[in-house]
């Protein structure tokens, strides 16, 4: 699935679909460059599950748990980790295939941490065109359960 996103309310607006389908023990990759949306896509997702806290980048934390009405979200930020690496002593994966869903950003630097079926969401700034800049939002499954989604977040 692929579509083009002209403002932000569009990114939000695909994040609080996925909010209805999301269920505890689902993992979402956010992929993209520095200012891709990928906090933005979270920050919809949040609020569509009704949580009020602000949502912050968890950066320097790695972490932030927020609390929905049926399970915790989890918050990943892994950024840092790019430079230092050590993600796989820090037990990140014990958020992942659990009680709760979990939203990732910068996946890739912990790549050994992660569950075989995730839903990944990559997020782009095409170039500039005469309306402003391009982007897009491709939505693609790596198993049976990601799949689910997929299938309904098509419909
Ligand atoms: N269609 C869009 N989707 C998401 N963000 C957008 C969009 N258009 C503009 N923006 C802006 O781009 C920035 C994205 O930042 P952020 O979500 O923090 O990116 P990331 O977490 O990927 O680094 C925000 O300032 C947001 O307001
Ligand atoms: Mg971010």
């Amino acid at each position: 699935m692929r579509l083009t996103v002209n403002t932000v309310e569009e990114t939000q607006t695909l994040a609080a679909r996925l909010a209805k389908l999301v269920q505890p023990g689902d993992t979402i990759l956010l992929n993209g460059d520095l200012g891709a949306g990928k906090t933005t896509f979270t920050q919809g997702l949040a609020r569509a599950l009704g949580i009020r806290r602000p949502l912050k980048s968890p950066t320097f934390t790695l972490v932030r748990e927020y609390q929905t009405e049926n399970f915790p979200l989890y918050h990943l930020d892994v950024y840092r980790l790019g430079e230092e690496g050590g993600g796989d002593e820090l037990g990140l994966a014990e958020y992942f295939g659990g009680e709760g869903v979990a939203l990732i950003e910068w996946s890739e630097f912990i790549q050994s941490e992660l569950p075989q079926d995730v839903l990944i969401i990559d997020l782009s700034r095409l170039d500039q065109d005469e309306t402003g800049l391009l982007r897009t939002i491709s939505v693609r499954a790596t198993g049976p359960r990601s799949e689910a989604i997929l299938a309904a977040l098509e419909k």
